[in-house]
């Protein structure tokens, strides 16, 4: 068990570091760095065991839907639940199982992938028990442990937001390999930042004047000015995606570009898969601006009816059985 004081200390310069560290890639923009996440940054922060939002295995990157439960059941779930019940599922970059947990029961067998041992080592740990269950530490490009043709369902959500286009394109062609050519399919939570490439510098400069002037830090979210842009790569957009996608020679089939955080649209979802699979159709996109209304909505409902909102034993109780 760690000092909670020696964690929050560590958390609060962890995240100052995570933000900028050393080694991160960045660009100039108006007399200022813009940061840009790579591999190296991924690895570093997420194989650091004092980084703070590990303290409770990334539980609370779920608060805005009222927990993980919450946000599985009312946003991931109704999106996933086409392709479910599945074979052979590959989660890529599980971190410390947020969603593996509610992926098991709907796959025959599992294999997660993450370029921090760290997080694989967690893995391992908490889902000992789970028969047709594995773990795996990656390059952060490529999956090798994965055969040919073997992939019903490759998943991945809220990870490779931060992967920048190289990324995006090594997986691609990874996803091409693996995929069950009858019905594979994958399912991937990923950037649209890019869309913002030209105001971003802008939107930069503004929030830290804004900042000077102490308005609510939710206040300055509502106007698109304060943790816009989340740590998100800035090369991907969907579009990009979709072109990476159909260069490694897959289909994309659908695409959800979702507020996160902010009314800005800055995340997608893209869903692929081989052309002439059982899932092959014209692609179909949207733009859904109400994504993070939805969580707030979550949020409402998970303080009433989650499991953890259950009524206490009544005294009376007893008597009624
Ligand atoms: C924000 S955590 C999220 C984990 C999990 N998806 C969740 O939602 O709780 C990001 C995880 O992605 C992993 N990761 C980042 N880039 C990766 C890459 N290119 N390939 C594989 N794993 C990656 C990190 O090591 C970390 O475990």
């Amino acid at each position: 068990m760690e000092d909670p004081a020696r964690l929050r200390c560590c958390a609060r310069s962890q995240h100052l570091t995570s933000l900028f560290p050393p080694t991160a890639g960045r660009r100039e923009g108006l007399g200022h760095h813009i940061f840009m996440p790579s591999i190296r940054w991924s690895q570093q922060r997420w194989n650091n065991r004092y980084y703070w939002d590990w303290a409770d295995d990334g539980e609370t990157w779920s608060a805005n839907w009222g927990g993980s439960t919450a946000q599985w059941l009312t946003t991931i779930y109704p999106r996933l639940a086409p392709f479910l019940p599945t074979g052979s599922l590959v989660e890529i970059a599980p971190g410390k199982g947020r969603w593996t947990e509610y992926l098991l029961p709907h796959c025959a067998s599992y294999l997660g992938v993450d370029v921090a041992e760290l997080a694989v080592a967690s893995c391992q740990k908490r889902f000992a028990g789970h028969g047709g269950v594995q773990f795996a530490v990656n390059d952060g490009l490529s999956l090798p442990m994965v055969d040919d043709r073997s992939a019903d369902l490759v998943f991945s959500f809220d990870s490779l937001v931060h992967a920048e286009a190289d990324v995006i394109g090594a997986y691609s062609q990874e996803f091409r390999r693996i995929l069950n050519p009858v019905g594979g399919v994958a399912f991937i939570h990923h950037s649209n930042l890019g869309v913002y490439h030209a105001s971003a510098a802008v939107r930069d400069l503004l929030g830290h004047v804004f900042d000077a002037f102490s308005p609510t830090e939710a206040f300055m979210t509502r106007i698109g000015l304060a943790g816009w842009h989340g740590d998100r790569s800035r090369s991907v957009t969907a579009a990009r995606f979709a072109e990476l996608a159909r260069s490694a020679g897959l289909a994309c089939i659908g695409q959800e570009v979702i507020s996160w955080g902010s009314p800005l649209l800055i995340d997608c979802i893209s869903v692929l898969t081989l052309p002439g699979s059982k899932w092959d159709r014209e692609s179909v996109y949207v733009r859904n601006r109400h994504f993070h209304s939805a969580a707030r909505s979550s949020a409402s409902c998970a303080k009433v009816f989650a499991p953890d909102s259950r009524v206490r034993e009544h005294p009376d109780d007893e008597a009624h059985t």
